[in-house]
């Protein structure tokens, strides 16, 4: 099954819209930072752009190279590296548009092994996006000298009222199993077995923030999202667009506030006329229609938002 492409992408037409469909602009050079199943970045080729994408995981980029066969060589650029890392190496270019779409593809989801669903039972707990960086969330916890770090942990990341509770018994669980990688089936029944009874009915909720959690932990994911918006600020040309698409509220959060502060107008001259180097195309976030959330019901958290170079 591997090399399969089922991600479905979010906000397609909106996306593509807002970055290739420009007055003035025929070939847009695109920064598709998270290329996932590569749904947004052949929607941009097809529109006449070059891109230049990167993804964590490696085999994202193998999937969509080999669906994409020759065609991939002359209009898509790729690198197998965080979309921070690859975008710092680009001296002298600017872009038209820069995308992320963050967070996992539902190819990770269900061909990944890493545990990224917590219904797959006989995976082992990893959840990183590059299996060649860093260590798997469980070998993280296992080296916890204090079980109250992984609460709070859980309560920073996933917004768990039980963090305390969950932290406690999974962090003693996964030291009493002494270095053996512990399966989702394993840490789901942990899991669950901490939380109150009278709260079980609730239990796949809590599940999805605990996941949520140790993912953002393990790949440092809001840290790089606030270290790669102003560097894709400074890589925009005139005109150029940034798009985010954010699935859950941290993310949003840091989104939001970074495209306020770029975007506030400024006194000029002593004339008193006021300037503005960016302006944000979305005050509301655009979100997923009732149909596109029908199809594809992962889509239902995502909101997007736009930031416009003016000068
Ligand atoms: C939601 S998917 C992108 C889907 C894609 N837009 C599409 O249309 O198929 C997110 C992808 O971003 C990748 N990713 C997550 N964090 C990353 C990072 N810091 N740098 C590069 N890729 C990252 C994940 O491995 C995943 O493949």
């Amino acid at each position: 099954m591997e090399n399969e492409n089922v991600h479905i992408s979010v906000l397609l037409e909106e996306v593509t819209d807002f970055l290739t469909k420009r007055d003035g602009v025929k070939n847009p050079t695109i920064f598709d930072g998270t290329l996932g199943g590569g749904g947004h970045t052949k929607e941009f080729i097809k529109n006449g752009a070059t891109v230049y994408a990167s993804d964590l995981d490696n085999t994202a980029i193998d999937t969509v190279r080999q669906s994409m066969g020759d065609d991939s060589n002359k209009k898509l650029f790729t690198s197998n590296s965080s979309f921070l890392e690859y975008l710092e190496t680009f001296d002298n270019e600017s872009f038209d548009g820069i995308l992320l779409d963050l967070g996992f593809s539902s190819n990770q989801l269900e061909f990944s092994n890493r545990g990224f669903s917590y219904q797959k039972q006989d995976e082992v707990l990893d959840l990183r996006y590059d299996m060649e960086r860093g260590e798997p969330v469980w070998k993280m916890i296992s080296r916890m000298k204090d079980e109250k770090e992984l609460g709070n942990i859980l309560y920073r990341f996933g917004g768990e009222y039980l963090s305390g509770r969950i932290g406690r018994a999974l962090h003693n669980f996964i030291i009493k199993q002494q270095g053996q990688a512990p399966t989702v089936g394993q840490v789901v029944e942990t899991v669950t077995n901490a939380i109150p009874k009278k709260f079980r009915n609730k239990t796949n909720a809590t599940l999805s923030r605990v996941w949520q959690a140790l993912r953002i932990w393990v790949n440092d994911e809001l840290n790089i999202l606030t270290d790669f918006l102003p560097v894709a600020q400074q890589k925009l040309k005139k005109n150029g667009r940034l798009a985010i698409i954010c699935f859950h509220s941290l993310e949003d959060k840091i989104v939001t506030k970074f495209m306020r502060k770029v975007s506030k107008t400024y006194e000029l001259d002593e004339m008193g006329n006021r300037g503005q180097d960016y302006k944000i195309l979305t005050p509301r976030p655009v979100k997923p229609s009732e149909d596109e959330v029908e199809r594809n019901r992962r889509s239902r958290s995502a909101t997007l938002r736009i930031l416009e170079k003016l000068v």
